[in-house]
């Protein structure tokens, strides 16, 4: 099998315009809810990109399918002979398959989903997912590496989560809606892509109120309908446009955006220099110079996304000072830090904290893509670097980023994909 890699070469600053991808984060939920009812949705804006590829190949797994229409737009058919299972295989590829136990709990009344193993960001449990289906009333055993959910009529109650875990209230979104009664989510996640499911589902028939705020009130309905949607906004991939603007310097216009998804982002850049002003649609940006160092800590929206961290510790590592940089959602995501003090970078790890001292220039060299958000920081740490990098395992960046080579190009990043034989791909470098 080909690997490839990226060789990025720093080419000064940034110029054009980009129209950012819808988010992957909600276009892999909404394919999932697909599940809920029969008949032909029509999804807009969903990225290319190879977790959806993982999705899709779920969905068939499950005997639904789904083709890409000539006008960009996902078609899925859920027909009445769904398989209520998603196997090892493919939640092991990708952990948002554990999305499927919710809708397949409350249309078939039965799941068979393995249980994600521990990854890069470390233990990753769904204890949170199982507990609160198990208050709705499904029942779950756990055997060979599977977990087996059965529930005969889902009941509305009320879950008080311990954590706003995103993917925990989706699973509630998703099993609440066709519940009998009323259920409501406390401390529910925020995420802009919360309140995208949460209209998904409605426009399905579904009765759900307050998604996007902690309180979530899912009133359950007998039946729902395929219908037609389009996804938001990637606010990712505006923020490693953004950092990576950041490092190289220059202007660009990011269109459909939604600047009121990137608060925070955009204060936090605005401090480090970066001059930013939402317009109608969009946003345009500028940056010149060092970045000045500020602190930052990740929290669940409408905090810091962990999902910016490798990115913004990318920037910071050029930035004319020592920024402070905390991680409080995922504490075993700090992996790329080893890759960008290959590149010269001056990061200490403490605990769940990082101590960033800035330095003027990073030094081109070859590092690896160890996830999605790892890759997209080593792509801009490299903009700004004294020589090329080679990012090996760049099919990480193609999980998350829709035609990234191209895009990039396009707003003037000298970057090209080098595909090479699996050989000894595990030491490139
Ligand atoms: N957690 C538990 N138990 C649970 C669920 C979560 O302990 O049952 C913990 C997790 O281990 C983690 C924290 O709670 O420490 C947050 O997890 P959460 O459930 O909120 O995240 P997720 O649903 O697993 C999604 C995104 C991530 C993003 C996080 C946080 C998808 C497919 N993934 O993950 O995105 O970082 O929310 O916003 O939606 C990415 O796009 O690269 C990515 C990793």
């Amino acid at each position: 099998m080909g690997v490839s890699r990226l060789v990025v070469r720093p080419a000064g600053p940034l110029r054009g315009e980009i129209t950012v991808q819808g988010a992957k984060n909600s276009a892999l939920k909404l394919m999932a809810a697909c599940v809920l009812a029969e008949g032909r949705y029509v999804l807009r804006n969903v990225p290319r990109i190879s977790d959806v590829d993982h999705m899709l190949a779920l969905l068939d797994a499950m005997r639904i399918s789904g083709r890409w229409r000539e006008d960009g737009a996902l078609e899925i058919v859920r027909g009445s002979d769904v398989v209520p299972e998603a196997p090892y295989e493919l939640v092991e590829r990708m952990r948002a398959s554990s999305a499927v136990l919710g809708p397949l709990l409350a249309a078939m009344g039965q799941a068979r989903v393995a249980m994600p193993g521990g990854d890069d960001f470390g233990s990753r449990p769904i204890d949170m997912h199982l507990h609160g289906l198990e208050a709705l009333g499904a029942e779950f055993s756990l055997t060979h590496g599977m977990i087996e959910g059965r529930a005969t009529q889902l009941r509305g109650t009320e879950v008080v989560l311990e954590y706003p875990s995103v993917g925990a209230t989706e699973n509630l979104l998703m099993a609440g809606v066709l519940a009998d009664g009323r259920t409501t989510v406390q401390n529910a996640a925020r995420e802009p892509e919360i309140a995208d499911l949460a209209a998904f589902l409605n426009r399905m028939g579904g009765r759900i109120l307050g998604a996007g705020s902690p309180t979530i009130t899912i009133d359950g309905v007998a039946e729902l309908r395929a219908v037609e949607h389009t996804v938001v906004p990637d606010r990712i991939e505006v923020a490693t446009l953004l950092t990576a603007l950041g490092v190289a310097g220059g202007e660009l216009t990011l269109r459909a955006v939604r600047p009121d998804h990137l608060d925070l982002l955009i204060d936090k850049l605005g401090r480090m220099g970066l001059r930013i002003s939402p317009e109608e649609g969009g946003l345009w940006a500028m940056a010149s110079g060092r970045p000045r160092p500020v602190d930052i800590a990740t929290l669940p929206y409408p905090g810091l996304a962990t999902d910016y961290l490798p990115m913004l510790v990318a920037l910071l590592a050029y930035a004319d000072g020592t920024s402070y940089a905390t991680e409080n959602v995922f504490s075993g995501r700090f992996r790329y830090v080893g890759e960008l003090a290959r590149m010269g970078a001056q990061v200490r790890v403490d605990g769940h904290h990082l101590v960033i001292d800035g330095v003027r220039r990073l030094s081109g060299a070859p590092v690896r893509a160890v996830d999605i958000r790892a890759g997209a920081a080593l792509v801009v740490a490299a903009l700004g670097a004294d020589g090329p990098t080679t990012i090996a395992d760049a099919h990480h960046i193609d999980r998350g980023y829709e035609h990234f080579v191209e895009r990039l190009r396009g707003v003037g990043v000298d970057i090209e994909r080098v595909d090479s034989e699996r050989v000894d791909s595990e030491r490139i470098d």
